[in-house]
């Protein structure tokens, strides 16, 4: 009952996308890629659309959605006030992964925003995406579309796997380009809050801006602090495995993981390692997943939520993965290990 069809990712099918945005209009529910992950779309004027979103993926309701615009105009009709800083921000990283919170204005439903005053809107920079945007007519509400508390998917696959059955359509455009979702940027205050670290990093936004600072809950390793962002707080991006971070210096990573592999074989587990091309030659044995380059870290955020399912088929009982550093990307990469790992940290 799902329709999937496959469509090129910078040449869609125009029928593809007219079926999509029909659904959508008619208050179905549709997935399809953007540049960060896939997301489940409905039009985001229609409450029980909206609920359909939540149905399907398990989703609590006080979690609120993000809209899609394509055009800047449209976000003058959702919000509040669009000031100065909000100006800056669309014009420097839209279209691209960066979520913006406004105070929301009436036009926008509580059910999309979990009753919270404020909206989350973002425009992606996917040709799939935009073109279902532009033929809904309406801003689209859109989740990432994986069953609530998995990975975010990366390709359709992964989407077939959590949502076949549950939503109208999916939309296969293959594999998506960030691989972790959008930044969150909370600029409905006087200091851009960074409430969840994505594609568009601090070091980018600190260029257009004289201060941007993270929500207390990125940093701090405290578990008490209430994030802002309703969705920090779950327990996300969850393998079946327990699984392990390593950080610190990665001259003594590998070391440490060997030594806590050795005592977890000899308990009878079975181990998943989650390696990157520099480091891979230290380590033997089967399940050894190579996430990326530590060079390049856009590969590591590119097949993270990837590998992370993959060790799900191999059934292993533990993941050992390597952190990375905290710059650029690299803060995205270690907010969702460590979301991933349940706060399972060793620094070494
Ligand atoms: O890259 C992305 O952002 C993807 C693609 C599909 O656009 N979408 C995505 O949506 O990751 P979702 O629902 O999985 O994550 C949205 C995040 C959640 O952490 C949610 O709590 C937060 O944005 N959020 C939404 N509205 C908010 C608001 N008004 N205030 C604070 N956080 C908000
Ligand atoms: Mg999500």
């Amino acid at each position: 009952e799902t329709i999937v069809e496959k469509v090129e990712k910078d040449n869609p099918d125009i029928k593809t996308i007219y079926k999509a945005a029909d659904i959508i209009k008619k208050g179905g529910v549709v997935a399809f890629p953007t540049e960060t992950v896939y997301g489940l779309g409905a039009n985001s004027f229609d409450d029980k659309a909206i609920d359909k979103i939540f149905i399907a993926k398990g989703r609590p309701q006080d979690n609120p959605l993000i809209l899609h615009v394509n055009n800047v105009e449209e976000v003058y009709l959702l919000v509040e006030t669009v000031d100065k800083k909000a100006k800056k921000v669309m014009e420097s990283f839209w279209p691209g992964p960066l979520t913006l919170i406004f105070k929301k204005s009436e036009k926008v439903s509580k059910k999309l925003t979990g009753g919270l005053s404020t909206v989350a809107i973002r425009m992606p920079k996917h040709k799939i995406a935009s073109e279902i945007i532009k033929y809904s007519k309406v801003p689209i509400a859109a989740p990432s579309a994986n069953l609530s508390g998995k990975p975010s998917p990366t390709n359709a696959e992964h989407v077939i796997r959590d949502l076949y059955g549950r939503v109208d359509m999916i939309i296969d455009g293959g594999d998506t380009g960030i691989g972790v979702e959008s930044t969150v940027l909370d600029i409905s205050q006087d200091i851009p809050t960074i409430l969840r670290p994505g594609g568009v990093t601090y070091e980018d936004l600190i260029k257009i801006f004289p201060k941007v600072e993270y929500d207390q809950s990125i940093i701090k390793d405290d578990e008490d602090i209430v994030p802002k962002s309703p969705g920090q707080k779950y327990k996300h991006y969850a393998p079946k495995a327990k699984m392990i971070v390593f950080s610190g210096n990665i001259e003594d990573i590998p070391s440490a993981i060997k030594k806590y592999s050795k005592k977890a074989e000899e308990e009878g587990k079975k181990l998943g390692i989650m390696a990157t091309e520099e480091t891979k030659k230290e380590y033997s044995g089967e399940n050894i997943l190579v996430v990326g380059s530590r060079k390049e870290k856009d590969t590591i955020a590119k097949n993270l939520f990837k590998v992370l399912r993959q060790f799900d088929d191999l059934n292993v009982d533990i993941i050992l993965a390597e952190g990375v550093d905290t710059t650029g990307i690299g803060t995205a990469i270690m907010n969702r290990m460590k979301k991933a790992c349940g706060g399972n940290i060793i620094k070494v």
